[in-house]
């Protein structure tokens, strides 16, 4: 692997390239102060890419592994252990099985074909991205207001973003008013990642800790809590992002409706319920640490749950590439997909 980095961040920025065969992963890591590109040359490297937070967010994990992939290809190795490797990097994103799976699926080690599947996989994704950002603002009136959490834009997706995506589409049709970012701990990505897009796009957003959500729901008149998924179940629960479960149940509270945004490759209908889903637990570290500085005392126990589940129940609509699933349950979920 090697890096190269920009004192300041260009204004368009591309989180995965494929570039004279080789993958530019941009060090999500390092944002928003340093633009670094770290480049890629086999499975392994990127599986460890995926695992330390490189390249994160459901659909960039997906389009990175299928690249992964493709590298072990360009070189002529073993693509069982390459699946293998890339599969072990994180549980939760089921994106990630999913390209692999599409990968695998082609049944060749012809590396043109499976750069060609790795290109078309992140291609389909920002189409899709455009889609459900289209399908997801056509719900929201003028002047809406958003609460959103993690991040869920161009840095997580092949561009554009989930529900990112769709707080730029409706800004786009002058339809957003404001955008609450929740910070996102441990990992922050709303305040790094998040607060940085909108920035870049001029839509006006202002950060918020995520203890400070119930306060703002009561105080404001939020209309609606968009965020993205890591994996939806045949019955509608939600995976995402650890604070999404509370801020659900809080929405809820003050009647501020939920809108989850995600590809059709983001759904695991093998899985009847949420209970089922594989939730990541990441280092204790993460959480009793900041920037590699001890927040808390030397010793402190800590548990850190990197997603949490969402019951359908607490979800007015997921907004898809496909088409909008208003109160999701197992029965419109799956007349989306035999549609
Ligand atoms: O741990 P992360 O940063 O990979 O988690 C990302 C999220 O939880 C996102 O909300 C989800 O992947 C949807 S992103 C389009």
């Amino acid at each position: 692997m090697s890096a190269h980095s920009h004192a300041f961040p260009p204004a368009a920025f591309h989180a995965i390239e494929w570039q004279h065969q080789s993958l530019l992963l941009l060090d999500q890591r390092a944002l928003p102060h340093e633009h670094r590109m770290n480049e890629y040359n086999t499975a392994a490297e990127v599986a460890d890419a995926i695992r330390s937070m490189v390249v994160r967010g459901a659909p960039a994990i997906g389009i990175a592994a299928a690249y992964g992939y493709a590298l072990d290809a360009l070189a002529g190795r073993d693509l069982q252990q390459a699946y293998q490797v890339l599969a072990e990097s994180r549980p939760t994103a089921v994106n990630l099985f999913w390209a692999l799976e599409r990968m695998a699926g082609l049944n060749t080690e012809a590396p043109h074909a499976l750069v060609a599947e790795a290109r078309r996989i992140h291609e389909e994704d920002i189409l899709a991205n455009q889609m459900m950002g289209q399908y997801g603002a056509s719900l929201l009136h003028n002047d809406s207001m958003i609460y959103t959490h993690c991040n869920t834009g161009a840095l997580a997706t092949g561009g554009h973003g989930t529900a990112l995506g769709v707080i730029r589409s409706g800004f786009a049709d002058g339809k957003v008013s404001q955008v609450y970012a929740g910070e996102t701990r441990p990992w922050l990505q709303g305040a790094r990642l998040t607060a940085w897009e909108l920035m870049q796009d001029n839509i006006p957003v202002s950060l918020v800790c995520d203890g400070a959500a119930a306060q703002l729901f009561r105080r404001e008149k939020i209309d609606w809590v968009i965020v993205g998924a890591d994996r939806i179940a045949a019955n509608g629960d939600v995976a995402n992002k650890i604070g999404t479960y509370s801020l659900a149940v809080l929405a809820k509270h003050h009647g501020i409706n939920v809108m989850v945004a995600a590809p059709t490759s983001t759904f695991d209908l093998s899985l009847p319920g949420g209970d089922d889903i594989p939730i990541e637990q990441r280092p204790a570290a993460e959480v009793t640490h900041l920037n590699g500085q001890p927040i808390a005392p030397p010793g402190c126990d800590a548990i850190n749950p990197s997603f949490d589940v969402t019951p359908a129940g607490l979800i007015d609509v997921i907004a898809t590439e496909k088409g909008l699933i208003m109160q999701p349950d197992t029965d419109s979920i799956a007349l989306l997909f035999a549609r």
